[in-house]
């Protein structure tokens, strides 16, 4: 049997960052705490360091991206490094390589740091038991389970918006079932001590029950959202469902889609996030969407700045074990 893979180097700091799973509360306040001063202010030039000079981080990815993929582009070139984008469709996988390969292959120019999505289970922390020692695997997506950074920039902003995490009642919605953002979300929340986590689906969208442990389950949204403080909505993840998915869109909205009459019942102050890509119509209205309690453009800015924090304690951990 294999071992379970250690993210954490001997000093107690991420090597890899495959999962949110274990990570320590005072790890996980450590990144966002590096993520504020990666901040972004609009109409300001962004922030730059060299953290990561001399690097090249590699982005490969095998599914779609729009925020994830050019958010480490971003963050890798903010601070000193070289970025390479592989479309993996387009790459010499597509001609029989296997994944290995083309670590191997992209190993021998220098890479520092792969960046990975894929929609297989298992790859990310395949490819980090295959990699040299001096090299650090993140994960971009995996699946239906993890986005780590998608799950920090998420607790980050919902600190910046709605400050101490232990008041708060976080309310996903949606397909929640197919969401690796929700559980990696409700990994990091969970880890920060926020009040109630409650989950609002449609039966077939509904994680399993012993997944999202004391998470409070609800199939009416009216009664879901009622003084909620954060929404999260999920868009339906068609590309991992097997069996039937809704056709009925209008209907589905109805049920389950976030308006602002809807809305009105959370909290006052509630915030709308949503990870994108967004299908407006269907699980969110646009006025909502891009309305005052929205934040999900912040949700966005905060994914380099938390990309920039993931990539420069990762640097700054190789640095220590060298020394
Ligand atoms: N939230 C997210 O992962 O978006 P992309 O698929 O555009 O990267």
């Amino acid at each position: 049997m294999t071992s379970p893979l250690p993210q954490l180097d001997s000093n107690g700091r991420l090597r890899h960052l495959i999962t949110l799973d274990g990570l320590e509360p005072g790890l996980i306040l450590e990144l966002l705490d590096r993520a504020q001063a990666y901040q972004c202010l609009p109409g300001r030039l962004p922030p730059r360091g060299d953290e990561l000079s001399g690097w090249t981080v590699a982005n490969l990815f095998a599914e779609p991206s729009t925020r994830t993929r050019a958010s480490f582009e971003l963050a890798a070139v903010r601070l000193g490094a070289d970025a390479i984008n592989l479309d993996v469709m387009l790459s010499s996988r597509a001609k029989g390589e296997s994944i290995i390969d083309t670590i191997y292959t992209l190993q021998a120019m220098q890479v520092d740091v792969f960046v990975i999505r894929d929609s297989q289970a298992g790859i990310v922390e395949f490819v980090a038991r295959h990699v040299g020692d001096h090299v650090s695997v993140i994960s971009g997506g995996e699946a239906h389970i993890s986005h780590p950074t998608q799950g920090l920039l998420d607790a980050l902003t919902i600190q910046q918006h709605k400050g101490a995490f232990r008041d708060l009642t976080v309310t996903f919605v949606g397909d929640i079932r197919h969401s690796r953002v929700a559980r990696s979300a409700y990994r990091a929340l969970t880890s920060l001590g926020v009040a109630e986590v409650r989950l609002v689906a449609p039966g077939e969208m509904m994680p399993e029950s012993h997944e999202f442990r004391g998470a409070r389950r609800f199939s009416s949204f009216d009664e879901g959202i009622a003084g909620t403080d954060v929404v999260m909505m999920l868009r339906i993840q068609r590309e991992r469902i097997a069996e039937a998915i809704p056709t009925d869109i209008d209907r589905y909205h109805e049920l389950y889609g976030l308006t602002a009459a809807r809305l009105a019942r959370a909290n006052k102050q509630a915030i709308v996030m949503h990870p994108g890509p967004m299908n407006r119509g269907v699980e969110i209205a646009s006025d909502v969407a891009d309305g005052p309690q929205s934040v999900i453009r912040h949700q966005v800015a905060n994914g380099v700045a938390i990309r920039m924090a993931v990539l420069a304690h990762v640097a700054e951990a190789r640095r220590r074990r060298a020394s």
